[in-house]
């Protein structure tokens, strides 16, 4: 049977990976902690992003990429100029019955779900044509006209007792200064882009750049969602993983195809199967973008966004550059083949890739969750266990790389399984287990999907060797203790 979303929540809260937000409290809608497993898993998939964008980036050929570490409070210009006080908003609407409060977009959407599902196509697309049409217009009457001529009905009181549509801005605020003071209201940023745009000049200038080149960055973003379900996938707080490249006009769309190449092939790295992401290219634009493109993966409830790349042209320096006074320019001295003469002055244009580590981690999730029906004693002698669940994690992503196991606790086994723990941890992450019979101690590896385990027995203290038995086939195999480092080695890195 397929794995449903409730399986992967419930997996991932049992074994460690993601906890509601203070649960004890019955939990904080749209906000997730993540455990000590998932934390580490996070944390690789962060690392190796970072690495594929500024360290393995081919810096002659493809310009190079370096990182910043921009805050989360900017001046309140900041989303003036980025166009997000006025238009980074949701239509919403109020059910007067049930006090609750929707998207307008997301009822019309579910209404074209049940059509196409009650196998109308036709109709499902013309009612999202007409919506498209209408939000496009700012239409919002329009809007609530068709929700009522629709029919559609609030999931909790089942009437159709609908306010008006609003816009509602999606960014928090919060005041810097005492009350005191004069108090000045600021943003939680929505997204990490604007603290590399306003520092495109001092990365420029203090690191000598030259255009093509790009700005990293890995950061909390925080957005007031309204629907905000179906786990890490939509957050009110997430974590997002920005590149902006920063190229000369006119050179924007061979680096938004290259950009978009190289992040497909970066999600592929990783294990997701090409058959589970797809190219969704963006016809409908947004004001700043001259080209757009999503990296859907296809998530338990669908193909979903979970990366996008965009031709933003030069809007946000400009943008910038206006409201700040500050010239934004790059003086480029290449010789124009054209005219002979350098390029001179110019704002350049930037090609943004823009990935949810969140999103990401529930891809990689997702995918790795396996279950299996496995024969009597296959997945470990003896075990009589029928299904075998486990997640097939590349092995550069696992939290624990290996789990070292002593048969027994006695006759210097668990000694012997410490030296090779000190061996070990220096290059990577790995644990000893020493409770409940080494059948259990490979379910409880399987389930947070450490990829080896290492058995020490009594010929290991005759010999020096060991089993080591790999997740997924659950093939042993006995191998010298002084070839460890190599072989796990060899298997952990990308
Ligand atoms: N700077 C461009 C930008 O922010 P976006 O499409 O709004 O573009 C980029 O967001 C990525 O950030 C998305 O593809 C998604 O992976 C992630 N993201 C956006 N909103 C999110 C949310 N509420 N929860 C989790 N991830 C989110």
């Amino acid at each position: 049977p397929a794995t449903s979303l409730q399986d992967i929540i419930a997996h991932a809260k049992e074994y460690g990976f993601v906890f509601p937000s203070s649960e004890i409290y019955d939990g904080l809608q749209a906000v997730y902690d993540y455990g000590q497993n998932g934390v580490e898993l996070k944390n690789n998939l962060k690392t190796l992003w970072w690495k594929a964008m500024t360290q393995l980036h081919d810096n002659r050929d493809g310009g190079p990429v370096v990182g910043i570490d921009a805050s989360i409070f900017m001046h309140p210009l900041t989303w003036k100029a980025s166009g997000h006080v006025d238009s980074f908003n949701d239509p919403m609407i109020d059910n007067r019955d049930s006090k609750k409060r929707y998207r307008a977009d997301q009822l019309l959407e579910l209404k074209a779900e049940e059509y196409a599902n009650a196998g109308d196509a036709d109709r499902a697309q013309a009612l999202l044509n007409e919506m498209a049409r209408l939000l496009g217009e700012n239409d919002l009457d329009g809007v609530r006209n068709l929700i009522i001529a629709e029919g559609i009905k609030c999931p909790v009181s089942g009437t159709d007792n609908w306010t008006e549509v609003r816009q509602f801005n999606l960014m928090f605020s919060t005041q810097v200064g005492s009350l005191a003071e004069d108090a000045s209201l600021i943003y939680l940023r929505p997204e990490t882009a604007q603290g590399i745009f306003v520092n495109f000049l001092n990365v420029q200038k203090t690191g000598r750049m030259k255009i093509p080149f790009g700005i990293a960055q890995i950061g909390k973003a925080f957005r007031n969602e309204i629907v905000a379900r179906q786990f890490t996938f939509r957050m009110r707080e997430f974590e997002q993983m920005e590149m902006q490249f920063f190229v000369r006009p006119g050179t924007e769309m061979e680096w938004y195809e290259r950009w978009r190449d190289t992040r497909m092939k970066f999600h592929q790295a990783l294990g997701l199967p090409a058959e589970k992401l797809k190219f969704h290219v963006h016809e409908k634009l947004a004001h700043y973008a001259n080209a757009a493109v999503d990296i859907e993966y296809q998530f338990p409830f669908g193909f979903r966004e979970m990366e996008g790349i965009h031709s933003r042209t030069d809007f946000d320096l400009k943008s910038h550059q206006e409201l700040s006074r500050k010239k934004q320019q790059y003086f480029d001295n290449d010789v124009d083949p054209a005219t002979g003469k350098p390029y001179g002055n110019y704002i350049p244009y930037v090609v943004e890739t823009s990935v949810g580590a969140d999103r990401l981690f529930l891809a990689v999730f997702c995918n790795a969750f396996t279950k299996e029906t496995v024969g009597e004693g296959e997945s470990t002698p003896g075990d009589k266990q029928k299904e075998r669940t486990y997640l097939k994690l590349h092995p550069a992503l696992a939290p624990i790389k290996a789990a070292v196991f002593p048969l027994v606790r006695k006759d210097g086994l668990p000694e012997k399984a410490e030296q090779i723990v000190k061996l070990l941890r220096s290059e990577f992450r790995v644990i000893m287990e020493e409770r409940d019979a080494i059948g259990k101690r490979y379910t409880r590896q399987d389930l947070i999907g450490t990829p080896f385990c290492i058995a020490v027995d009594y010929q290991t203290i005759e010999d020096d060797t060991v089993t080591i038995r790999y997740r997924d086939t659950t093939e042993q195999i006995r191998v010298p203790i002084s070839e460890l480092k190599a072989r796990i080695g060899q298997e952990v890195s990308m």
